[in-house]
């Protein structure tokens, strides 16, 4: 058995990016050279995935039009002789299929994954975040396959992503309370809690943008409850398979592995610094250029 499937649910509004995000997707905003969502599509592809579902809404065609490949303009980049650029298009040739399904209204990131209910046809799948970078300027494949060994190993309901984060941003995250270490960096898990305050929270471990999942999550995002806001929060489907005993855990990631969150200013800004200076071309002149500004 291999898990084949997964799904970007890229439906969100992304007030906190406004006005950026007014009429075009967060996921679409660049991060060095790239949009967040290539990032998130190469990750997945590097991890054996072949099969794509994004979780599409409103003002988001134009992610649509970033996996399509445009003849034309490659044909006009030939006759051109544009062969760097030429270079950097080749990720139109992943070899990965697209779905796309529509979440009509933004009832949570429960209500997105459920959308994938049909795809997924009672098999185990990956769910990756749309606005969530694993690694650096290389996307980083191995998360997801530790993840999704241990999981299909261990028959799991859920198996996600943990990383440690300073304390003061507990309240931005889903933060996870885990119990036995059962082997190096995977643990299971006793309970979580959505974007707690700092006093709340039941450790500094968030979760990190990567899930996999068995079709049990299904039954338990059918189960629950909205939130104040009316939306479906997936921490709680998760909370649920938890308290029912089956099977979660979390995996830690490694100190290569960074999780680079740009649905907040704060966090965009830092991971566009880091990816730029990373730049092959770019990064050494940035890099003085900033020294010497600082
Ligand atoms: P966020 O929790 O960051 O929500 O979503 P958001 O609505 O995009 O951002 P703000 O809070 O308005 O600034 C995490 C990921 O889940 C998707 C988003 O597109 C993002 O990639 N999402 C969230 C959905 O697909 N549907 C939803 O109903 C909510």
């Amino acid at each position: 058995m291999k898990i084949k499937k997964a799904v970007i649910p890229v439906a969100g509004h992304g007030t906190r990016l406004l006005p950026a995000t007014k009429s075009q997707p967060k996921e679409m905003l660049p991060v060095g050279r790239k949009p967040v969502v290539q990032y998130v599509v190469e990750e997945i592809e590097g991890a054996g995935l072949k099969q794509i579902l994004f979780v599409t809404g409103r003002k988001k065609r134009s992610i649509e039009d970033h996996f399509d490949k445009d003849v034309n303009l490659l044909k006009e980049l030939h006759q051109s002789g544009k062969s760097s650029i030429i270079q950097e298009m080749k990720y139109q040739e992943l070899n990965v299929s697209f779905y796309y399904v529509r979440q009509s209204e933004q009832k949570g990131l429960a209500d997105a994954v459920s959308l994938a209910r049909d795809l997924m046809e009672n098999e185990s799948f990956v769910c990756a975040l749309g606005d969530s970078i694993i690694g650096g300027s290389r996307p980083s494949h191995n998360l997801l396959k530790r993840m999704m060994d241990f999981h299909l190993k261990n028959n799991a309901a859920c198996t996600l992503a943990i990383e440690r984060i300073p304390r003061e941003e507990v309240f931005r995250y889903g933060v996870v309370q885990v119990g036995k270490e059962l082997e190096k960096g995977v643990f299971t898990m006793e309970g979580l809690v959505e974007k707690p305050n700092i006093e709340e929270a039941p450790s500094d471990l968030a979760i990190a943008a990567r899930y996999v999942f068995s079709p049990a999550i299904f039954e338990a995002i059918d189960l629950t409850i909205p939130d104040k806001g009316g939306e479906l929060q997936l921490t709680d489907s998760i909370g649920l398979l938890i308290k029912k005993g089956a099977p979660v855990f979390a995996v830690l990631l490694n100190q290569n592995e960074h999780r680079y969150d740009i649905g907040n200013y704060e966090s965009y800004f830092r991971a566009f610094v880091d990816f730029a200076l990373q730049d092959e071309k770019y990064g050494h002149t940035l890099r003085h250029y900033l020294s010497r500004k600082l």
